[in-house]
């Protein structure tokens, strides 16, 4: 983890390789809006937001930053920025509202025009079918910890293919699925807001199963790229010669990393992780052939890093809600300085974290699918200097180019996120875009961080 004194940014100038992809990301239900538009029905998070209390100031995303009716705006942005990819994602309930069952055109032709708008302006579209917007009528059926979910899920990834595929080349399946499955149904601070650890262990199997009956599907159809998107973090012991404190990093990065990457690059639960699922869940829920299924080939891995973690064992502590499995662990603050939304900024966990992966697991390529941060911007009429946020994306820039340096296939970067958003239990005043978006006349302005990412992309360094 990186000392106050070793995070001084260097200035030398760094050069990515020739084809570097350069893009930025965002989710469906965190800017659309038009919850009730053209046959879309309420997904769970429509239901979360709704419920007061969930979510900070009683925010929704009923109108979030009216996408839904700005698309071509927003894409003349991204034009104007240069940027070379757009991840978006599709919402399931636009697309099968009941869940399972028919399709619903009206849905799909909104991505279908959002798709050749990007395509006239040069921009290749990257669709996330699952950002987290699961159609309320399966939760109702039992959501994630229900088996069927994951047949629902390859079903409605096909018809958006159907549809889309002849125009988008890549397909992610699933975002950050540790959210999906250990926010969503252990520690409930996500739709569907569950607090039933063995849920969220039956969750995360069935979401990746999901992922697996998705991308064979999608390849088998013709799908060019299929990927998977994970939200990892490197966990460090506070001692690392305390064998005790390194045992409780290693519990941790099970339940936060391995527990997706070894079932989905490697076919197999890790043994450790394989006796936590056990003991809350029986396991009887993992059945013959699903990782196989799971280990489904993928083109890359997307990577979400936003922060590291740090742990010492603790005799007597609880553990964590959102870390079933996690007594006696203690959470550390580490000494780090931090972004709007408390979290520890530290670049040298994502090298840390990419060379990792390049080293413990397949040479899968790798797509750093989000990385960002919110602060509290300050607008001064027309200018937002969040010279924070620049600070923030250069850092961890360079040290995703060491890790290049160092060998690791690391295909691209998509800075999260184009626009200020509906930051799920935050609402709306944590604010990662590149843009600005006042929200009571949906008026976008860019901030310094969009320009010099777009002076970024149009040389290809830093
Ligand atoms: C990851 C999620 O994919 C995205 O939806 C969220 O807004 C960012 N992290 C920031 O928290």
């Amino acid at each position: 983890m990186t000392t106050t004194q070793d995070r001084t940014e260097a200035s030398a100038s760094v050069t990515f390789p020739v084809g570097f992809r350069w893009g930025v990301a965002t989710a469906a239900y965190q800017i659309e809006g038009a919850a009730r538009e053209d046959g879309r029905t309420p997904s769970i998070w429509d239901t979360f937001s709704r419920t007061p209390g969930l979510v900070d100031g009683g925010h929704t995303g009923d109108v979030a930053c009216d996408h839904y009716h700005r698309y071509a705006d927003d894409v003349a942005i991204m034009r104007e920025l240069g940027v070379g990819t757009y991840r978006f994602s599709i919402a399931w309930p636009r697309v099968i509202p009941d869940g399972t069952g028919p399709m619903n055109p009206r849905g799909l032709d909104f991505y279908d025009r959002l798709v050749d708008e990007l395509l006239e302006a040069g921009i290749a579209p990257m669709a996330t079918l699952y950002h987290w917007d699961l159609p309320q009528i399966l939760e109702d059926r039992g959501g994630w910890t229900n088996r069927a979910t994951a047949d629902a899920f390859a079903d409605y990834a096909i018809a958006a293919y159907l549809r889309l595929g002849d125009r988008v080349p890549t397909w992610t399946t699933l975002n950050e699925p540790w959210c999906s499955a250990f926010l969503g149904y252990a520690s409930g601070n996500h739709a569907p807001g569950r607090t039933e650890p063995d849920a969220a262990f039956r969750a995360a199997h069935h979401l990746m199963l999901g992922h697996g009956l998705a991308a064979r599907r999608l390849r088998e159809a013709g799908a060019r790229e299929v990927s998977v998107t994970v939200n990892l973090s490197p966990v460090f012991p506070r001692d690392a010669r305390d064998r005790h404190d390194v045992e409780a990093a290693a519990r941790v990065d099970g339940l936060h990393n391995r527990i997706f990457l070894d079932p989905l690059l490697l076919g197999r639960y890790p043994a450790d992780m394989l006796e936590v699922v056990e003991r809350f869940t029986g396991g009887t829920h993992i059945q013959e052939g699903d990782l196989a299924t799971i280990n489904a080939p993928i083109d890359f891995l997307g990577v979400n890093y936003y922060m590291p973690t740090l742990v010492a064992a603790k005799v007597g502590e609880p553990g964590s809600a959102q870390f079933p499995g996690t007594e006696g662990v203690e959470f550390l603050d580490p000494d780090l300085p931090r972004t709007g939304m408390d979290w520890p900024i530290d670049p040298d966990g994502l090298h840390v974290l990419l060379k990792r992966l390049g080293g413990d697991y397949v040479k899968t390529p790798i797509i750093i699918t989000e990385n960002g941060a919110s602060f509290p911007d300050v607008v001064v009429g027309d200018e937002i200097e969040d010279t924070e946020r620049i600070g923030f994306l250069a850092s961890h820039l360079r040290a995703a180019h060491r890790a290049v340096t160092d060998g690791v296939d690391l295909r691209g970067y998509l800075a999260w996120s184009l626009l200020d958003n509906f930051e799920w239990a935050y609402g709306y005043d944590k604010r990662f875009g590149l843009v600005h978006v006042d929200y009571a006349t949906q008026e976008r302005r860019l901030k310094e961080s969009a320009r010099w990412y777009r002076r970024v992309i149009s040389t290809n360094s830093l």
